[in-house]
C-alpha cells in the first residue's frame, strides 16, 4: 500500500529494553551438546539475553515504550493508541498492550495486541500508521516484545541457541507527505503454519499434564523450511515496499532484516543486490528476539549514527504463520 495520499506518517522516538541476564555460547556447552563453533558458523549468534523469573514482556515493553516517549517528547496522556506486537504475552487475556497502558497511565490510549510472529513489528507499524494517516489519531505507540526463553525447551539443542528476549518500541506521529513511511507490504501463508508453532497453551491443546509431560509448550521447528522460506519472502517483500516507494536498489541507504540467523540475513542480501556495509547486524549480541528484532535493530541503527535524516531505510522481516512484512522509510 502506497501511503502518498493520506497524511505523513514518522516514527518520532524509539525505546529498547534488554534483560540484564547474559547467556553466552559458552554458557549453552554446559546445557546441551553444542559447541560456540557450531552455533557462531549456523548461526552468527554469540549471545543473548534472558529474562528474570520476575520479568516479562509486559515489563520490557514497558521499559521500551517510557524510553521511546521520552526520546519523542510524549506524555502517556498524549498516547491514543498503545499496539504490542508479541507471540508471547503476559497471559492470554488480557492482552498485554492493556498491561502496557496501565503501567505508562496512559488513560486515553486504545490498546490491543497484534501477532504476527516475527513480523509483528512491521505489521503493527502498518496498522498503526493507517490510524495517523487517516488523521484518526496522533500518537501511537508501537511495541515489538518477545521473551521466548520463557517457551523454548531447553533441551532440544536445535532451538534452544537461536532465541532471546529484548522489547523494542516507537512513537508514530504525523509528518510532512513523502516523509516517514512511504509504503508497506504485508503477507501471510497459513500453509507454512506447522514449521514454526507452540503447539500447546491455546483452544486447540489447553494445559493439562499430558500437553506439559510431553513438551507441547515449547518452541517446534523445522529449520531447514523455515531458513529457505525466510529467504524467499524476506528478500521478495523487501524488494515489493522499495518499488511501491518509487526508489531502486542503488537508492537504498540502509537495509534492516529479521535477525534471526546470519545465513539468512546474508542470502536475502545477494537477492536483493545490496552492498553489505548496507545491511544492519546485531542478532551476534542478542539471537532472534522474534518482535523485538527488528525494532531493535532499527533503535541501535539510529544510534550507532548508521540512520540520518533523509536516510532511506527497508525494514524486512518474516515469521512465523508463516507471515512476512517490509516497509521503507524515509527517516
Ligand atoms: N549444536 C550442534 N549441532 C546442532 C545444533 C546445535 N545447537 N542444532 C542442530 N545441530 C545438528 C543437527 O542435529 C544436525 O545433525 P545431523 O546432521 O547429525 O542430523 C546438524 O546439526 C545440521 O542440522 P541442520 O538443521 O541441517 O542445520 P542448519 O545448517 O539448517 O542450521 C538452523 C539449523 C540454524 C536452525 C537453520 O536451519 C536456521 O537458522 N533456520 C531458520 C530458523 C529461524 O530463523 N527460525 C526463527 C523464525 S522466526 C519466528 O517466527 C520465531
Amino acid at each position: 500500500m502506497i501511503l502518498e495520499k493520506l497524511r505523513g506518517v514518522r516514527v518520532s522516538g524509539l525505546g529498547k529494553s534488554l534483560p540484564q541476564k547474559v547467556l553466552t555460547n559458552k554458557d549453552l556447552e554446559n546445557m546441551v551438546n553444542t559447541s560456540d563453533q557450531w552455533i557462531t558458523t549456523r548461526t552468527g549468534i554469540k549471545e543473548r539475553r534472558i529474562t528474570a523469573i520476575d520479568e516479562s514482556s509486559s515489563t520490557l515493553a514497558l521499559r521500551a515504550a517510557r524510553e521511546a516517549l521520552q526520546k519523542a517528547g510524549i506524555k502517556p496522556e498524549h498516547l491514543d493508541l498503545i499496539i504490542v506486537a508479541t507471540t508471547t504475552p503476559d497471559m492470554l487475556f488480557p492482552s498485554t498492550a492493556c498491561l502496557v497502558q496501565a503501567g505508562l497511565g496512559a488513560q486515553k490510549a486504545a490498546a490491543f495486541d497484534l501477532e504476527a510472529a516475527c513480523s509483528g513489528f512491521i505489521y503493527a507499524s502498518a496498522v498503526g500508521s493507517q490510524f495517523v494517516a487517516t488523521g484518526m489519531f496522533e500518537y501511537v505507540l508501537v511495541v515489538g516484545v518477545d521473551t521466548l526463553s520463557k517457551f523454548v525447551d531447553w533441551e532440544d539443542r536445535s532451538t534452544c541457541v537461536l532465541f532471546g528476549d529484548a522489547a523494542a518500541a516507537a512513537v508514530l506521529e504525523p509528518a510532512p507527505c513523502g516523509q516517514g513511511f512511504l509504503s508497506f507490504v504485508l503477507g501471510a501463508d497459513g500453509s507454512g503454519c506447522d514449521y514454526l508453532k507452540m503447539p500447546a497453551g491455546g483452544s486447540l491443546l489447553p494445559p493439562s499434564h499430558e500437553t506439559v509431560a510431553a513438551k507441547l509448550h515449547t518452541i517446534k521447528m523445522k529449520g531447514n523450511e523455515v531458513f529457505r522460506f525466510a529467504v524467499k519472502a524476506m528478500a521478495e517483500a523487501a524488494l515489493e515496499s522499495l518499488t511501491c516507494a518509487g526508489l531502486r536498489v542503488d537508492e537504498l541507504d540502509l537495509l534492516i532484516p529479521h535477525q534471526a540467523n546470519y545465513r539468512i540475513i546474508e542470502s536475502v542480501r545477494k537477492r536483493i543486490g545490496v552492498l553489505s556495509e548496507k545491511v544492519f547486524v546485531n542478532l551476534e549480541k542478542y539471537g532472534n528476539t522474534s518482535a523485538a528484532s527488528v525494532p531493535l535493530a532499527l533503535s541501535e541503527a539510529v544510534e550507532e549514527g548508521y540512520i540520518r535524516e533523509g536516510s532511506k531505510v527497508v525494514l524486512t522481516a518474516f515469521g512465523a504463520g508463516f507471515t512476512w512484512a517490509a516497509c521503507t522509510i524515509r527517516w
